[in-house]
């Protein structure tokens, strides 16, 4: 053997001792990756530069160098893959850290108007009313003409509804189902129909162009204005609180005579006056009324043998008396900080 070949046997044992002396105190995956690409590399290693010295080595020398360089390799090879079977056995905690955080899971939540019409509709259940609903675009007739609105009322207007076609328009209430109600079904009639209704307005902290209804209708023989406040007067305590005050003020809609609006005392402030009640101590419910002959002879219902009363509320006015929101664009905006505390909400 030449002198080279010895000196490059002896380097040989030499790095095998230091390879496996910081294999051994290797800290973790990393460091002995490190290793491997020092000691091992396919350009760089320590061992392999030794390698590639043997095409210049005498023939003689090149065996010995040879077999000494694939020993080293391989020994090097198996302490690097002992050092990581041991660091992966001693720590599993590499692995998966068990300190970590959770993930959150999101929880989804019904949305405020959804909660309340549900409760709406499960407190007029108990009623015997049952739930009906009917489509968002609407002809002229449904929505306005069989409900006795006169032709040049303001609604009809383009200028405040939404018109698909000539005679066809978004809805601007729920009341067009009442006329589908009865044009299908004979009395007697009892039913709550819920939807979405669109109107001209504009986007502000009490108007939103797009909005919820809910619409009650009953029909029946000996049906009178008695029924209509027991009622309502029943569901706004069931709604929001048992003593509350309810109170039935006169008022004008086309489709009933006589109408009422419906007011409660404020329920954020009992009445004294708040910032939520414009300090008047009451907050409007809903239009109510008995429902006019008028509307009766429109859909073929016999006005002399049934009467009926009907009411309207808008059910995000509704959500918002319900939760104190004071502002209608909370429950359109979709802002996550908003809808997340409605988890877990009665
Ligand atoms: N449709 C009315 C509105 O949109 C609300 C309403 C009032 C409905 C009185 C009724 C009613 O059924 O009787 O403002």
């Amino acid at each position: 053997m030449s002198d080279r070949a010895a000196e490059l046997v002896a380097a040989l044992a030499g790095l095998k001792a230091e390879a496996e002396e910081q294999i051994r105190s290797a800290a973790d995956g990393e460091a002995l990756q490190r290793l491997k690409t020092d000691y091992l590399g396919r350009k760089a290693g320590r061992v392999t530069a030794i390698l590639k010295e043997l095409p210049s080595l005498p023939d003689d020398a090149r065996r010995p160098v040879g077999q000494a360089g694939n020993e080293v390799k391989t020994a090097i090879e198996q302490a690097l893959a002992a050092a990581e079977a041991a660091l992966a056995a001693a720590s599993p905690a590499e692995a998966a850290d068990l300190t970590m955080p959770a993930r959150p899971i999101w929880r989804g939540a019904l949305h405020p108007v959804t909660t309340v019409t549900d409760e709406i509709c499960g407190i007029f259940r108990e009623l015997g009313f049952t739930r009906a609903v009917g489509p968002e675009a609407e002809t002229e007739r449904n929505n306005f003409t069989a409900l006795n609105f006169p032709p040049e009322h303001p609604a009809l207007d383009a200028q405040d509804s939404f018109y698909l076609g000539p005679a066809t328009v978004l809805r601007t209430h729920t009341s067009p189902v009442q006329i589908r109600v009865m044009e299908a079904y004979q009395p007697p009639i009892r039913v709550v129909i819920p939807g979405r209704c669109y109107r001209r307005d504009p986007y502000d902290a009490s108007h939103a162009p797009v909005f919820h209804q809910v619409e009650g209708l009953v029909v029946d023989e000996g049906i009178t204005f008695v029924d209509l406040k027991a009622a309502i007067t029943f569901f706004a305590r069931r709604f929001l609180a048992p003593g509350v005050k309810v109170r039935f003020r006169p008022s004008f809609f086309p489709f009933t005579e006589p109408s009422a609006e419906v007011d409660v005392e404020c329920p954020q402030c009992g009445g004294s006056g708040c910032s939520v009640c414009k300090q008047g101590g009451w907050m409007e419910l809903l239009g109510c009324g008995m429902v006019d002959p008028a509307v009766f002879e429109a859909v073929g219902v016999d006005a002399e043998r049934y009467t009926g009363w009907a009411f309207g509320m808008g059910l995000d006015r509704a959500a918002m008396i319900r939760y104190g929101i004071p502002d209608i664009r909370m429950l359109f905006d979709a802002d996550m900080r908003f809808h997340a505390q409605f988890v877990d909400a009665p």
